[in-house]
């Protein structure tokens, strides 16, 4: 099969197409025959050896973290798949690889595709949805009335959690810059701040959660926005121990880890604000939640490029160039 492969860490390296064997299956996963994968900045970073104390993978390695498309063969453990049925998933860490032709993704990470979604709507979904439902629900346990301040709303994330902090009944304040505010406002952004004109610092005040996404500055901004007993959940580092403890890091990883928050989980603490940073996971049962409201039009895809296959190296570029509204695709079959 044909996939996009890293030969060799290095920034802003070129991915490699190369002709290999389609990846063995295993009993609990189901072969994927891949329609469409979303890009991520996580596959960037991948790529220029950003994760590879946290993620040793073995190279080559084919890149891609989000698929939709239809499955091709189930391992003998399968129970809720088969073939011919269409699904989306963000397949499990070291075992990633969907800007691939076909990718075997875990049964227990995968779901059925929103039926009223296409192949490229639903690929842009898993990793940033998933990631919003991890932040807002599971972590800031978000309820209607409380008031969240999601940043770059125009984001793969912000465009899907701003969707998914209304739909809870929250209050949704959002940074984007002058071209993108009418978007922002469009998916249901209460409070837009032109970042290339306001500071949110100074206009937001006693928030409940901060979804960052951002540098390292404004997450410190960030505590002056929040009230106490709330939540700083922060998808863009630092890192914090717990994170450490869940990827099984090398003692002296987390080590770093515990050193790199200490500074903001002090400062956090003294503000009576709880600090954490999520790694967002492969989780098919959250996904199935998620199918469930774009299927109700409570959510819906946003999309900024579909890239062809062949084109996965200009795909990740744009993706890069840090300035895509929503999501970017690439159009496998
Ligand atoms: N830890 C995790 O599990 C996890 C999961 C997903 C993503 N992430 C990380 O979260 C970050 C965001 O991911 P993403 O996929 O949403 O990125 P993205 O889609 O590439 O973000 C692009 C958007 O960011 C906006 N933006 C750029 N600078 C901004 C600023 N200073 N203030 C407000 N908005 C700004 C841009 O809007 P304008 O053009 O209007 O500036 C653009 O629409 C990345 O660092 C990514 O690696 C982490």
């Amino acid at each position: 099969m044909k996939a996009f492969v890293v030969d060799r860490y290095g920034k802003k390296r070129a991915l490699r197409l190369a002709d290999l064997p389609t990846p063995e299956l295993r009993d609990d996963e189901v072969l994927v025959e891949v329609h469409a994968a979303g890009v991520n900045l996580l596959d960037s970073k991948i790529r220029d050896g950003e994760f590879k104390l946290i993620l040793p993978y073995r190279l080559p390695l084919i890149l891609g973290h989000d698929v939709a498309g239809v499955v091709v063969k189930a391992g003998p453990r399968v129970r809720q798949f088969k073939p011919g049925d269409e699904v989306y998933a963000r397949p499990d860490d070291l075992r990633i690889g969907t800007f691939a032709e076909a990718v075997p993704v875990k049964e227990t990470s995968l779901a059925l595709k929103p039926r009223n979604l296409t192949m490229e709507e639903a690929a842009s979904i898993p990793l940033v949805g998933l990631t919003a439902w991890q932040a807002l629900i599971a972590k800031a346990n978000l309820k209607k009335g409380q008031k969240v301040f999601v940043q770059a709303g125009s984001g793969g994330v912000g465009t899907f959690a701003i969707q998914l902090a209304k739909h809870l009944g929250a209050t949704v304040a959002t940074t984007t810059s002058t071209t993108n505010v009418a978007l922002v406002k469009s998916l249901g952004a209460d409070v837009v701040i032109d970042y290339k004109t306001q500071e949110f610092e100074e206009v937001l005040r006693e928030y409940d959660v901060v979804l960052n996404s951002q540098d390292a500055k404004t997450l410190e901004k960030s505590l002056r926005v929040l009230k106490r007993g709330a939540k700083l959940i922060s998808i863009s580092g630092p890192p914090d121990p717990e994170f450490g403890k869940e990827m099984a890091a090398p003692g002296f990883v987390k080590l770093v880890m515990r050193l790199l928050s200490s500074g903001v989980r002090r400062r956090a603490q003294g503000l009576g604000i709880g600090y954490s940073f999520l790694f967002m996971k492969a989780n098919g049962a959250q996904l199935r939640e998620i199918t469930g409201l774009i299927e109700a039009e409570a959510i819906r895809p946003v999309i900024d490029r579909v890239f062809p296959f062949e084109s996965t190296n200009d795909a990740l570029a744009y993706v890069e160039s840090g300035r895509a509204k929503g999501k970017v695709v690439v159009k496998t079959k």
